[in-house]
Parts: C-alpha cells; structure tokens; sequence
C-alpha cells in the first residue's frame, strides 16, 4: 500500500508533510503536492501532519483517481523535502469543496 494526497490539498499546500517523511517522497506541484507510491513506505508519520486532512491510506474508499494521480506526477514534479511559506491564501482553501477542478499539472519549485 502506500500514502496518498487527495485533493483537500489542492491551493492549501501547507507543506509540513514533507518534513516528517523520512524518505523524502513528497513531490510538488503548482499548487499540491503528491506521494510517490513506490517510495512510500507507509509508515503513516505524514497522515496526521496534514492540518486539512488531505493525506490518507489507499485502503479506503474512492481514492483510485487520486492513487493515478499521485503516481503520475510523481514522476513529472519535482522533490520537496524542505517546507516553505503556504501560498497567501491557503487559509482560504481549507475545507473547501470542488477543488478538484483547480487542479494544476504545472510542476512545483521543489528545493
Ligand atoms: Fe512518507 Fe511515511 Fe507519509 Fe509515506 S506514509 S509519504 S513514507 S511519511
Ligand atoms: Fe498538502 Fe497537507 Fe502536505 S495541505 S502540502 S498534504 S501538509
């Protein structure tokens, strides 16, 4: 199995998965970040890191279009292991429904 983040993360970015993962495979994009499933080692740190509660196991349910997604740009962005500033209007994206559609394939900065 691995972690995966779905899209609560989406504009959020809050970064401070990436600093508890201790095998460095979160990934960034413009404005998410994914979970590579073949580095994950499901050790569960980062799940409870996220304040928006956009990383979960892929044991449960209806996150099989996140689990491609994940793997997908895995491989295209860029890794990130240091966080930084959220964007200026993170706050303003918690909790917010529909997301999904303001999801930017664009890579991230990474470090
Ligand atoms: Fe990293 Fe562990 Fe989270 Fe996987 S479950 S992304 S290894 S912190
Ligand atoms: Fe995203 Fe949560 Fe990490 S908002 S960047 S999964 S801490």
């Amino acid at each position: 199995m691995t972690y995966i983040v779905g899209d609560s993360c989406i504009k959020c970015k809050l970064m401070d998965c990436v600093e508890v993962c201790p095998v460095d495979c979160f990934y960034e994009g413009e404005n998410m970040l994914v979970i590579h499933p073949d580095e994950c080692i499901d050790c569960g740190v980062c799940e409870p890191e996220c304040p928006v509660e956009a990383i979960k196991p892929d044991t449960e349910q209806s996150l099989e279009k996140w689990a491609e997604l994940n793997a997908k740009y895995a491989a295209l962005w860029p890794n990130i292991t240091v966080k930084r500033e959220p964007p200026a209007d993170s706050k303003d994206w918690e909790g917010k429904q529909g997301k999904e559609a303001l999801f930017s394939p664009n890579p991230g900065q990474g470090d």
